[in-house]
């Protein structure tokens, strides 16, 4: 935990750490500017110059403390061999997943075909201040199979057929992710945030082989290589304190459902950050800032970063989230 602590927690000791997940997105005019001009994403991912620029723009309208990197979990499957695409109001469609295609991948070309992202974050850590963490990210195996192979919500029986297909291609995705993960702190990310965004969607007793054990291996792999890291399996409930004491990840995202207070006393010996509703930030400032105040209240005394549940909503109003920045900054 030292090292989160040290990264995330110290700098600011005068107030809370503050950033949000999606803080580089729709809800932004800057970034719908730059999505206008550059209608096919995964390019706009593979444009250095313009993810760095994307990455910096919610630093420069809030000063917040940390910047993510602007890219997506799905570029891993798509330079793996499946092709993504984004219909719009339709999210992703990738390519048919082909077993001896995903097999036949050469680990210097994954690097390879991955150098913008590390471009980007090698010009956006140029640019950044000293004092402010850039943070990285993968997909955990679990969620970037659910779209590699097409498994859809609670598609139990499915994931029973599906299960040898898993087994056979879990262990080399991680492998991969591994080096994703080692390639972005080497152009200069500090942290890395391993979304498991469909976590919640599995049965408890499918936790163990494909939440718990692969964030687990990542974590390992990381702890090996001085790397903090900050987990968000989103969505399993009370099985977060299951979680944080298998897969111990220096930090951890806490989602929209889980109760606070119950997180507070539950989940020891990691940094937390998160929780709060982004739906909130769609209501008026005075229920905006006593629901921030809430979290501030239960989370005063130990290690907390603060940010929300999931993702910023793309309806959200910036002036919101500044009004929001500011009532924290004046907390103590
Ligand atoms: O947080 C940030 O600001 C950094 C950038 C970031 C994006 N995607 C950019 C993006 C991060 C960290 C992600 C992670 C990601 N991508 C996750 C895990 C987090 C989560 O949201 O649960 C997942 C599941 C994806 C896959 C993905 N990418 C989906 C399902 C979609 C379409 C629907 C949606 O949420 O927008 C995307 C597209 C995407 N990735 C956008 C952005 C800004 C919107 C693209 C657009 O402009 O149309």
């Amino acid at each position: 935990m030292s090292d989160l602590k040290k990264i995330l927690i110290n700098k600011n000791s005068a107030c809370k750490s503050i950033w949000f997940m999606r803080q580089a997105g729709r809800y932004l005019p800057e970034f719908r500017n730059i999505r206008a001009e550059n209608p096919n994403f995964i390019n706009l991912c593979f444009n250095s110059e313009l993810c760095c620029e994307i990455t910096l723009q919610p630093i420069k309208r809030f000063d917040l403390d940390s910047a993510i990197i602007f890219s997506d979990i799905l570029l891993v499957p798509h330079v793996l061999g499946q092709e993504v695409k984004f219909i719009l109001n339709q999210g992703p469609n990738l390519d048919k997943f082909e077993m001896e295609k995903f097999l036949n991948n050469k680990k210097k070309k994954f690097t390879e075909n991955l150098f913008p992202v590390y471009d980007a974050i090698r010009k956006t850590r140029k640019k950044l201040k000293k004092n402010k963490t850039l943070i990285a990210f993968v997909g955990a195996p679990w969620t970037l199979m659910t779209y590699m192979l097409g498994i859809k919500k609670n598609e139990v029986k499915l994931l029973e057929n599906k299960k040898k297909l898993i087994n056979q291609i879990i262990e080399p995705l991680t492998d991969y992710l591994c080096i994703h993960i080692k390639n972005q702190i080497n152009a200069g990310a500090d942290v890395i945030q391993i979304f498991d965004s469909w976590a919640g969607t599995l049965e408890d007793a499918d936790l163990h082989d494909l939440c718990y054990s692969p964030n687990s291996k990542i974590v390992n792999y990381c702890k090996k290589n001085k790397i903090p890291t900050i987990c968000f399996p989103k969505g399993i409930g009370k099985n977060y304190k299951n979680f944080n004491e298998k897969v111990k990840s220096d930090g951890l995202n806490l989602d929209y459902d889980l109760d606070p207070n119950w997180a507070k006393k539950n989940l020891k010996d990691v940094v937390l950050q998160g929780g709060m509703h982004p739906e909130i930030l769609l209501k008026s400032d005075e229920k905006i800032c006593m629901e921030a105040k809430k979290y501030l209240d239960i989370f005063r005394d130990v290690p907390y970063i603060f940010n929300l549940g999931h993702g910023i909503l793309p309806e959200t109003n910036p002036d919101k989230l500044d009004k929001l920045i500011k009532f924290i900054r004046k907390q103590k």
